[in-house]
């Protein structure tokens, strides 16, 4: 089987090493951006002669972003190559499109390597699929803002000393606001969500809140009080049903999920015959997402790769339903408005309040972010 690679950056680099040892694959092309690193025959600053090339069968993109990774997918899928992608972006924004594109042009669309890097998390959902209705997902699909977390909980690091050590780590992306704002673990859930449900989603319909504004003194709350914190995806369907957020959550500190340490990843799932299923594993890096890929190359090339279809018509609507932490930075008057009505207790935390609530949606929670996007406000629902 003849492959291209768009870009030669962490994770195609994985790939290209894994490859190495599998002669039966060839890697005849990789497209770069920048002359200087012109350092290899088979490399190539023009897509079109990756396009225009009828012996490359397979086309990987980790370029990142959402253009022009949309329109090299495209122009692949047109050109009747199957594409294989780790740009959880591009994919969150157009994944219907190019579920289309590929049936349209009879070749495989997979993407495995856009999230929980080496776990193999689709390609299960998939599986559990084909005899369970999966009903909910959850988990931790960022290494970034678990190593961040896990450092603060355990090593009592502060916020902005972690953040660095991880960029320093190369887990982070090149603008870490996707990390710690959740827009990176929103894809995630996007992609996980439409394959778990069979149905499509619309990535901008998912609240997000992030680990931003999270502080030393609520670890040091929620350790006292048996809780540990993690940035996590949930979605959940009910019938013709579905709901998805993201959002810190507050776990039991004997849970599963709260000790996932450092840059891991958890992806859990439901179904009604399996049950719980759990996946733990490297979130990130170039050998974990590369081996990612190269499953999914393998599955096509041996005719085992499944096909997306998004067969079903859902509604988002207001399914998932918490408690939650909500600590307000003083001189904020204005979170009654908002929060007034759900409120059980409330106490102090230095010179900040904390309000803990009754069973409320992510909506009304999320609304009082949105107001007051500014202010350091850090939220966690219980999970
Ligand atoms: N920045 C991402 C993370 C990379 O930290 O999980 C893998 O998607």
């Amino acid at each position: 089987m003849n492959i291209a690679l768009l870009g030669f950056g962490v994770v195609c680099g994985g790939v290209y090493d894994i490859l190495k040892n599998m002669p039966e694959y060839n890697v005849k092309k990789i497209l770069i951006r920048n002359p200087a690193k012109l350092t290899m025959d088979c490399m190539t600053l023009d897509f079109a002669d990756i396009e225009n090339d009828s012996e490359i069968d397979l086309v990987v993109e980790a370029i990142g972003g959402l253009h022009p990774a949309r329109e090299y997918i495209l122009a692949a899928l047109n050109a009747k190559k199957h594409v294989v992608t780790a740009n959880k972006a591009v994919v969150a924004a157009y994944f219907d499109e190019f579920v289309a594109a590929a049936k349209e042009n009879g070749v495989k669309f997979m993407v495995e390597a856009t999230s929980g890097g080496g776990i193999p998390w689709i390609k299960n959902l998939q599986r559990v699929g084909r005899i369970d209705k999966v009903t909910k997902l959850h988990g931790i699909m960022n290494g970034t803002s678990n190593f961040i977390l896990s450092a603060m909980t355990c090593e009592g690091k502060d916020f902005s000393d972690v953040l660095k050590t991880a960029q320093e780590l190369g887990y982070a992306e090149a603008d870490p606001s996707a990390d710690i704002d959740g827009d990176d673990v929103r894809n995630k859930c996007a992609i996980s969500a439409a394959i778990a449900f069979d149905t499509k989603v619309d990535v901008n319909s998912i609240m997000q809140a992030g680990i931003r504004h999270i502080t030393k003194a609520d670890i040091d709350w929620f350790k006292e009080n048996g809780l540990v914190c993690k940035l996590f995806a949930t979605a959940v369907c009910d019938k013709d049903n579905f709901d998805a957020v993201v959002e810190p959550v507050l776990l039991g500190c004997d849970t599963v999920e709260a000790n996932v340490p450092k840059n891991y990843n958890i992806t859990c799932l439901y179904g009604e015959t399996i049950g719980e299923v759990k996946l733990y594993g490297q979130g990130a890096g170039g050998l974990p997402t590369g081996n990612a890929i190269v499953q999914d190359i393998i599955d096509i090339n041996t005719n085992n790769a499944f096909d997306i279809s998004f067969g079903k018509e859902m509604n988002k609507a207001e399914i998932i339903r918490g408690k939650y932490y909500i600590r307000i930075p003083a001189g904020l008057e204005n979170y009654t408005e908002f929060i007034g009505d759900i409120t059980e207790k409330t106490f102090t935390l230095g010179d900040d309040t904390v309000v803990v609530t009754t069973e409320t949606t992510p909506a009304k929670i999320h609304s009082l972010l949105d107001a007051n996007k500014d202010k350091a406000v850090f939220v966690a629902r219980y999970f």
